[in-house]
């Protein structure tokens, strides 16, 4: 134990005095969900008095938040530990204290083990348990090595405590708000119904409430977070479940949101009231990432998706009646066990057929505890290698035609942030373009009418046409 003097405050997440106020360092891995969690933890550790530290070379408090998707994110975190342990050692010689927290889904899946495998961590806490962390490191304080991995009764969310003013602000003009967790589904390949835990809704009011805050502090665009976010069904103020569609009509009527965006959604929830959404709220953005992992319906079967290719496109086909300029996106598993080269062909056929704006392919990773990764068949890495590189570069094809496509093209875009050269702002399109123009700094939190000049690698260059808000 070190022998600097600890800060105790209400929470109990307290650091070193150092002459200076204790920093925390949160690294998020995995998904967005992942992003949201990371931000709360945050808002915990401010709370708490710690100033956010710019790295890790620079915090007291050090959270790494895992993902467990597939085997190589969860093996990154334990090289990652070793690295942090040496710092963490050389540091106590020198009289500083660290602690070590492993947040997230590898938490989740591997709880105590993670100590086993790396005793320099102090914490290892899941994402259902994170808002008991200022608990939690006080006890580490006293007897490191503590294990949260409860899936508790209570809501996680009620539980946290609103940000503070200062942590709001520093969401920027893009915020994701978490209004779902978990999930039921079971498909075959995926760790996250163990990770996560069942499906939950939050209810409206506590999320409205949430982006009211957000709205205050200058966010401008919404994107609800949920594993199955068209699968949402919190209660409202009457106790009634409210569907997605109702939510996002209630968000884009908060006071200072322009632009709503939901993910991630599964094919077999988009729900009739969510396409009529599309059809006539203006703040939805048109686009949807909606994940259909193969072409082939005997993997999709294999894969327990409940959906076929022609259901998937069925809900593309409405979609794009409802809302003829939505683009689409999604992800794809290659080579899932019994995979065939007329499977995957027919992954590239649908490829062909749909026309995606951008997607990601994943090499299939068999995950300890799912039925996917005791079946036969399972194919060899280089087949899995061959067939991902055949449909990046078919995925890579149709991104860049999606964003030809846009020159002398006029969209709203809002401006997020400085661009990389003097002079310049970024943006993102409805369609999840990121756009730069030459201008004030000032437009920063405005929806504007761009119209696209030119197409750069990962962006397309506009100029303003006009500022509409
Ligand atoms: N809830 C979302 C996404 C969950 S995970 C959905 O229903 O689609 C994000 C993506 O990771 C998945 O869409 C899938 O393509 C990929 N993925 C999940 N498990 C995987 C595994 N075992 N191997 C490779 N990719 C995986
Ligand atoms: Fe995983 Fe399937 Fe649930 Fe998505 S729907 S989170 S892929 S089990
Ligand atoms: Fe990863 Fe957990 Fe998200 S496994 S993708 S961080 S839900």
């Amino acid at each position: 134990m070190s022998e600097s003097i600890v800060l105790e405050d209400a929470n109990g997440i307290a650091g070193p005095l150092r002459g200076s106020h204790p920093r925390a360092f949160i690294k998020s891995f995995g998904c967005q969900m992942n992003v949201y969690d990371a931000e709360r933890m945050g808002d915990l550790a401010a709370e708490a008095g710690y100033r956010k530290a710019l790295s890790v070379e620079d915090a007291d408090l050090i959270v790494l938040n895992t993902c467990h998707i597939r085997e190589r994110a969860a093996q990154k975190i334990y090289s990652e530990l070793g690295k942090l342990r040496e710092m963490k050692e050389e540091r106590a010689r020198e009289g500083r204290q660290t602690m070590l927290v492993v947040a997230g889904c590898v938490a989740q899946a591997e709880g105590a083990e993670i100590l086993r495998r790396q005793p320099a961590v102090d914490v290892v806490v899941g994402p259902q348990s994170y808002h008991r962390l200022p608990e939690l490191l006080r006890q580490a304080r006293v007897r490191p090595g503590v294990v949260d991995t409860e899936f508790p009764a209570e809501d996680k969310f009620s539980r946290l405590p609103a940000p503070p003013p200062d942590a709001i602000r520093r969401r920027g003009v893009a915020a994701f708000v978490t209004v779902q967790e978990g999930c039921d589904k079971f498909c075959s390949f995926c760790v996250v119904p163990y990770t996560r835990g069942a499906e939950a809704s939050r209810p409206v009011g506590a999320v409205l409430d949430e982006i009211a805050r957000l709205a205050d502090a200058g966010v401008r665009e919404i994107t609800l977070l949920g594993q199955n976010v068209n699968g949402y069904h919190g209660l409202d103020a009457r106790g009634r479940p409210a569907g997605l569609a109702a939510m996002i009509r209630a968000v884009a009527a908060v006071p200072g949101i322009c632009r709503v965006r939901y993910m991630t959604s599964h094919p077999n929830d988009m729900s009739e009231d969510l396409i009529q959404a599309h059809r006539d709220v203006p703040a939805l953005a048109p686009y949807l990432h909606l994940p259909v992992q193969s072409g082939s319906d005997t993997m999709l079967k294999a894969m327990n998706r409940r959906h076929s290719v022609a259901d998937y496109l069925d809900v593309v086909a409405c979609m794009r009646a409802a809302r003829p300029d939505i683009a689409f996106s999604s992800d794809f598993i290659v080579g899932y066990p019994g995979e065939t080269d007329a499977d995957f062909d027919q992954t590239l056929a649908l490829v062909r057929a749909v026309g995606f704006a951008s997607s990601y392919a994943f090499k299939y990773s068999p995950r300890p505890g799912t039925p996917a990764a005791e079946m036969s068949g399972q194919i060899d890495e280089q087949t899995k290698a061959r067939r991902l590189a055949a449909l990046q570069e078919m995925i890579e094809d149709q991104r860049q035609a999606f964003n030809r496509k846009a020159i002398g093209q006029r969209f709203e875009v809002l401006f997020e942030k400085p661009g990389r050269r003097a002079g310049q702002v970024i943006g993102r399109s409805p369609t999840m373009q990121s756009v730069f123009v030459e201008g004030p700094q000032s437009l920063i939190g405005e929806l504007v009418d761009v119209e696209m000049v030119d197409i750069e690698p990962h962006s397309l260059r506009g100029r303003v046409v006009s500022t509409s808000s």
